[in-house]
């Protein structure tokens, strides 16, 4: 949507540094394959490169996106509105303060056995708990949060 690209990308003219989430440091090394879903400045896709991974990032600003100076991470600028993953694909999906149901359903399809979730919401987008735990009951839970909304599971079995 071309107004949410003009909103962050003003948003991210003065950013030029967010810290890493502490979230992965749940996550172990592995020569796997990592998606940052609005990824922003990369900041979290670069822990996950020095954990070994291949990482692909994507969001909508184009803005952010420059200012990765990282070649390693493959950067795909879309709107993710309307995204769809490609299924049993990756070892690790970030999606942290970037809030999209749509996503959100995919992931369990999206993810490897064994992979790992990391979600993050900021409190306005409120989620269901009761709704996101019947999503993810064929994950393990590594961490929990209910405020704000944090979670860490690994896919188990089939979805
Ligand atoms: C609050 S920032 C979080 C960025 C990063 N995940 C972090 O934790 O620092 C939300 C990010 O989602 C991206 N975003 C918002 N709407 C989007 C959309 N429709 N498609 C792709 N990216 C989007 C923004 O550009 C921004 O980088």
């Amino acid at each position: 949507m071309f107004y949410e690209k003009l909103k962050w990308n003003k948003k991210y003219l003065n950013i030029n540094y967010k810290k890493p989430s502490p979230l992965l440091d749940f996550i172990p090394n592995s020569n796997g394959k990592a998606l940052d879903l609005g990824g922003g400045l990369g900041q979290n896709s670069e822990i996950l490169l020095s954990k070994g991974y291949n990482v692909t990032l994507i969001d909508i600003s184009d803005i952010a996106i420059s200012k990765i100076k990282n070649p390693k991470i493959f950067k795909i600028c879309l709107d993710l509105d309307n995204y769809t993953i490609e299924p049993n694909k990756f070892d690790v999906i970030l999606k942290l303060k970037y809030f999209n149901f749509n996503l959100l359903k995919q992931i369990p399809k999206a993810l490897k056995e064994n992979g790992y979730f990391v979600f993050e919401t900021i409190d306005k987008y409120q989620i269901d708990k009761d709704y996101f735990f019947e999503l993810f009951k064929n994950f393990d839970i590594i961490h929990f949060n209910q405020k704000p909304f944090q979670f860490v599971g690994v896919k188990r079995g089939c979805n």
